[in-house]
């Protein structure tokens, strides 16, 4: 039986990626993005594995819209199989100097964002007694880095969401998922490049950090790497709660599970050469 998934924030990156793979398998895909152009040529790669698909220009954060969506869908598709929350902005700064409202926004894309996913497709799922949620957050959603408070609460609230919903939803049949990628090639990193200023008291720090980030990104899984472990847990039975993709959150995830926090935070701030 062919397989429906929707995905978020799928005209570029991982969630780009996880599509085609999924496309090659003969899944149908449902997604949207700000990205008008690269789902475009998202549609034109998905047309030559002749698999179904809607595509359509989206902001998460336009929840009327994302309701209008899953409308279609439901009447395209009648049902699906796993929504994939996968849409996530970088936020890069120290914490005393972020813009707050700028952060509220983070939250707005981020959180609020995965939840008005999330509760379009429930009621469907209830009803078929059957379905599969699958959350991007990420490492820092359990372990935090400097420099990126807000970024990181974003993904501790998704993991404290997803893990509480899952709850609820988990005796009508819905599985829920949590993909928790530390560092993956796509242009992510980038998009978070607001530098402190020079005059900053962090900017020294700050820089150390982007420095090694930038130099750990070039080495870092590649998108098709991490779709192909993404698109095995989007289309498994039984998905595990915590899903890691990369070597470098697998080896934090053991540091934080087997180390006391100071010896695991001291690796950590190593690892990023920020150690004073
Ligand atoms: N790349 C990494 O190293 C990394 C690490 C940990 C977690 N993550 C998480 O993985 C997910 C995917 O990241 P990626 O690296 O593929 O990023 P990406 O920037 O390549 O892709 C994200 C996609 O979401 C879209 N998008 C952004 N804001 C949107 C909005 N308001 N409404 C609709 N679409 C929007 C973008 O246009 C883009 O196509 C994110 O949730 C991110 O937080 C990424």
């Amino acid at each position: 039986m062919t397989q429906r998934v929707v995905i978020s924030g799928l005209a570029d990156g991982m969630g780009r990626q996880t599509a085609l793979l999924l496309a090659a398998k003969g899944v149908s895909i449902a997604g949207f993005d700000v990205d008008e152009a690269g789902l475009k040529t998202l549609a034109d790669e998905l047309d030559t594995y002749g698999v179904e698909h809607h595509l359509v220009p989206l902001d998460i954060t336009d929840r009327a819209g994302v309701r209008a969506f899953r409308d279609d869908v439901l009447a395209r598709f009648g049902y699906v199989d796993t929504v994939m929350s996968n849409v996530g902005i970088p936020f890069f700064g120290p914490f005393e100097e972020v813009d707050l409202e700028r952060a509220l926004k983070a939250f707005e894309i981020n959180v609020i964002g995965a939840a008005a996913l999330f509760q379009a497709f429930i009621p469907g799922m209830r009803e078929r007694r059957q379905g599969k949620l699958v959350a991007v957050a990420s490492l820092v959603g359990r372990i935090p880095f400097p420099f990126e408070s807000i970024y990181s609460s974003t993904k501790f609230a998704v993991e404290g969401m997803v893990q509480s919903l899952k709850f609820e939803v988990e005796p009508f049949g819905i599985k829920v998922a949590l993909i928790e990628p530390a560092q993956v090639s796509t242009g992510f990193a980038k998009k978070a490049l607001k530098l402190p200023e020079p005059t900053s008291p962090y900017y020294e720090r700050a820089m150390r950090f982007i420095e090694r980030d930038n130099e750990l990104v070039e080495q870092a899984t590649t998108p098709a790497v991490a779709a192909a472990k993404i698109a095995a847990v989007v289309l498994s039975d039984k998905p595990a709660l915590f899903n890691q993709v990369d070597r470098m959150s697998t080896l934090f995830f053991f540091l934080n599970q087997h180390l006391p926090t100071r010896v695991r935070d001291a690796i950590l701030l190593n690892h990023m050469r920020i150690r004073d």
